[in-house]
């Protein structure tokens, strides 16, 4: 059984907890407690909107991807309801792999039914009768509180054949992965569920067109899903009023490292990457670097903690929020060493399939090996080189981007600074 994972609240009553406000509070195994504590109102709600003025509400609150892509996600919506293909499905990406992310599973074990929900109103808005969640096989207490929440709800009515008696028909089935960091993208997802290898297929066409068992498909990540709840309840409008203009809402970060109160927090976006430090007991003078986005992210200086904690403010820092990974670092890390463990993940992790990934994460690895031992420019040239070949020829995001912690290490970093010149002896002039 994993250990326990602290769920932050800032303060209690914290208007801005808006998707952690029941974790800690309700019984997670009680149906009764979730209605109580509001469940399902937004659920009705949406038989109230009608499946397009759900999909007009969430592209009015401008609600993008949180899993890390932050792709517009009444965009996405609104292209499985419009294929006229059928059946379409629905997959929820509960495979949370990221280095350094945990906050899905805090979602999932904290308050399951709210994803129930949530998944049901995703259906319900895009026209899929069957739904999936892809759960990672190392979160075995989510698992189970998933699977009673989705049994209850079943004997209740609130999936089935006739959910409420609204004539919509909608179930879930829960699929486990086995361990491959590459089965949380997303095309992998389809390989795995349809009993393929978990390999990525090439995009286009997109999964809205052509996903699961070939059909439209709509994929969303845990936390994704679940701020649909606080849309309906509240409107698109009203939701959009939080964050900004950009990045609307609150999101989920996942503190961990040199930390005082690691954990995950809820803050609204806009929000510094200090203040938020300063919610988990903040930095210590020997503060020597913060990665955002996990192992595909980036590292920011210690100078550099006023940037603002959104996807166009962390982009145009060079950075990116990824899914939410805040892994905090200070000078008793060993920085090269970090690095030879992100590279050694990608190698381990990258799915063989395409050259420049299977071949460039091993390169990757001997380069950062030789560097541990001696800095010799020669080896951040072809860092640099195997670096722009996989991002620039392989098939999925996981190639695309094992460089980026590298790269910035070595640019904003200055880990393995140039070594000196020898100077010329007398005798050689
Ligand atoms: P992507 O940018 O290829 O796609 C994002 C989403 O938008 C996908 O669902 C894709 O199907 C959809 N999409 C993109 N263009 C579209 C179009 N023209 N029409 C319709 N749909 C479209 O990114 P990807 O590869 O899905 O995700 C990469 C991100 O995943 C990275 O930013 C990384 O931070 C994150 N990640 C998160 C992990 C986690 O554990 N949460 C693990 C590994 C990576
Ligand atoms: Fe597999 Fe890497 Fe190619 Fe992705 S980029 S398909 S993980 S080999």
């Amino acid at each position: 059984e994993e250990p326990d994972v602290r769920a932050a609240v800032p303060q209690a009553g914290d208007p801005s907890l808006v998707l952690l406000r029941r974790v800690g509070t309700v019984d997670p195994a009680s149906l009764d407690d979730y209605r109580a504590a509001g469940g399902y109102a937004a659920l009705r709600r949406a038989f109230q909107l009608g499946p397009l003025g759900v999909v007009q509400e969430v592209a009015e609150a401008g609600l993008v991807g949180r899993g890390g892509a932050a792709f517009p996600a009444g965009r996405k919506w609104a292209a499985v309801a419009g294929q006229p293909d059928r059946p379409h499905y629905l997959v929820c990406n509960a495979d949370e792999s990221e280095p350094g992310t945990f906050k899905d599973r805090v979602l999932m074990e904290g308050d399951p039914y709210a994803l129930v929900e949530a998944m049901t109103i995703a259906a319900y808005a895009t026209g899929c009768a069957k739904g999936y969640l892809y759960i990672r096989g190392e979160y075995p207490r989510a698992t189970r509180r998933l699977e009673h929440a989705i049994a209850a709800a079943r004997a209740r009515g609130l999936l089935g054949d006739d959910l409420l008696g609204q004539g919509f028909a909608f179930d879930i089935e829960i699929r486990r992965g086995a361990g491959a960091y590459i089965c949380g993208e997303e095309t992998a997802i389809f390989n795995s569920i349809e009993g393929y290898r978990g390999e990525p297929r090439s995009k286009p066409p997109f999964p809205v067109e052509k996903g699961l068992f070939g059909k439209p498909t709509l994929v969303n990540n845990v936390e994704t899903l679940v701020n649909v709840l606080p849309i309906l309840l509240h409107g698109g409008a009203a939701y959009a009023r939080t964050g900004t203009e950009a990045s609307t809402g609150t999101k989920l970060f996942c503190v961990s490292g040199n930390v005082p109160r690691p954990g995950v927090y809820e803050v609204p976006f806009g929000v510094t990457l200090r203040e938020l430090l300063t919610l988990a007991g903040g930095t210590s003078p020997s503060l020597r670097a913060v990665l955002l986005g996990g192992a595909a992210g980036a590292f920011v200086r210690p100078g550099e903690l006023d940037i603002p904690l959104t996807f166009e403010g962390t982009r145009a820092a060079g950075a990116t929020l990824g899914s939410g990974v805040v892994l905090v670092l200070d000078d008793s890390v060993d920085l090269a060493r970090i690095l030879l463990r992100i590279a050694e993940f990608f190698r381990d992790e990258s799915c063989g399939q395409c050259v420049p990934c299977r071949v460039g994460t091993v390169r990757q690895e001997e380069a950062l090996h030789r560097l541990s031992r001696a800095p010799r420019s020669e080896d951040v040239t072809l860092l640099r080189e195997v670096g722009q070949a996989m991002r620039d020829a392989s098939i999925c995001g996981l190639g695309q981007t094992a460089w980026n912690a590298v790269e910035s290490a070595i640019d904003r970093l200055g880990v393995f600074p140039a070594p000196s010149p020898v100077p010329s002896s007398p005798e050689a002039s």
